[in-house]
């Protein structure tokens, strides 16, 4: 009988959910990390000693100069996330490693947390949370408190991809005016009687709300800066659940302390979990950490994608979400 050769060794950064590891844990000599781990530069680098392959997430800095010091061995780098701005795809593009992410599947979840951000800061779900545990709410009356209406307003959506795409199809039943601004427009069977905007600036003049959907790129990393928040409507509500780095955090505290703005909603932040201190004073932010795909069904779906991954990688296939990468190599056994 021939001997089997050696499964594909795979460095896993950090805990995931359980059907997850058990489906990596059959088709690969897998190194998984135990619960609340997570690898600074030298970990990872550790970590992938002797791997052929590391499955990372959004908090693994996958900086140049790690990608540089990475064994020779790691072929693929497949992220669990639909985001990589965490990993600086030119450095893998010259050390020829694969980089595949988990786009699609995080989609419904992360729209669902955008709608939650702009009805929590329109609505007054933080202050008013806080008046019935603090034991604050004295009786209801008619003019206070009060939030905004969210029902029939303009929302702008700053990145029509696939997140974008969801909110606006939540936000239609909310009987909003959608405008969006985006590198690309929508094909007319996608566009619903949405406002196309091909400058960013021309669309923050009619946005109520303002939702941050794009990539987080050179291009767009503080785009959301002073002058164009003073180019919004007085009293809008800006929403992020894309990341943190696209908005100036400057630029917004100023604007929510100055009552500008007259809310925000984020899921991200610049430096998460060190977020910028000044947000917890604010009574007019609604704050999530970072919860865009965080349900059980989203978790695995994202885990079994990043799996699939691996899988088509090691199997000399083309991965499905291949984000860089040279032609994939001579199949590997999987179990
Ligand atoms: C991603 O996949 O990029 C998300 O931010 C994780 O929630």
């Amino acid at each position: 009988m021939a001997a089997r050769s050696p499964l594909a060794k795979v460095f896993i950064s950090q805990k995931l959910p359980a059907e997850v590891e058990a489906r990596l844990a059959t088709h690969y000599d897998a190194r998984f990390t135990p619960e609340d781990v997570s690898y600074d530069a030298e970990g990872l680098i550790a970590g992938a000693a002797e791997c052929d392959g590391l499955l990372v997430t959004p908090v693994d800095k996958l900086t140049a100069e790690v990608i540089e010091a990475l064994p020779g061995t790691i072929r693929i780098i497949a992220t669990f996330s639909v985001g990589y701005d965490h990993i600086d795809i030119a450095a893998a593009q010259r050390r020829a490693i694969v980089v595949t992410n988990t786009p699609d599947v995080l989609t419904d979840a992360t729209a669902d947390i955008a709608m939650l951000l702009m009805l929590g800061a329109a609505r007054g779900a933080y202050w008013g949370e806080r008046m019935v545990r603090e034991r604050r709410w004295a009786r209801w009356a008619p003019t206070k408190p009060l939030g905004i209406q969210v029902t029939g307003k303009r929302l702008g959506i700053f990145g029509m991809g696939r997140i974008g795409q969801a909110v606006a199809k939540r936000a239609r039943a909310f009987d909003m005016e959608i405008h969006y601004h985006s590198r690309t427009r929508l094909t007319s069977d996608r566009e619903h009687g949405y406002h196309f905007h091909a400058v960013l600036d021309d669309m923050l003049p009619h946005c109520d709300f303002l939702s941050v959907n794009c990539a987080s790129t050179p291009e767009t990393r503080g785009a959301i800066d002073r002058r164009r928040i003073g180019l919004l409507p007085e009293k809008a509500i800006i929403v992020n659940t894309a990341r943190g780095e696209i908005i100036d955090d400057d630029a917004l505290i100023a604007a929510l302390e100055s009552g500008k703005l007259a809310g925000a909603g984020l899921d991200v932040f610049k430096g998460e979990p060190d977020i910028d201190p000044r947000y917890r004073d604010l009574e007019n932010v609604f704050l999530l950490p970072h919860l865009g795909s965080a349900t059980l069904e989203t978790r695995n779906a994202m885990g079994h994608r990043a799996v699939d991954n691996l899988d088509a990688f090691f199997k000399g296939e083309q991965p499905r979400d291949l984000l860089v990468g040279p032609p994939v190599p001579s199949p590997q056994p999987l179990a």
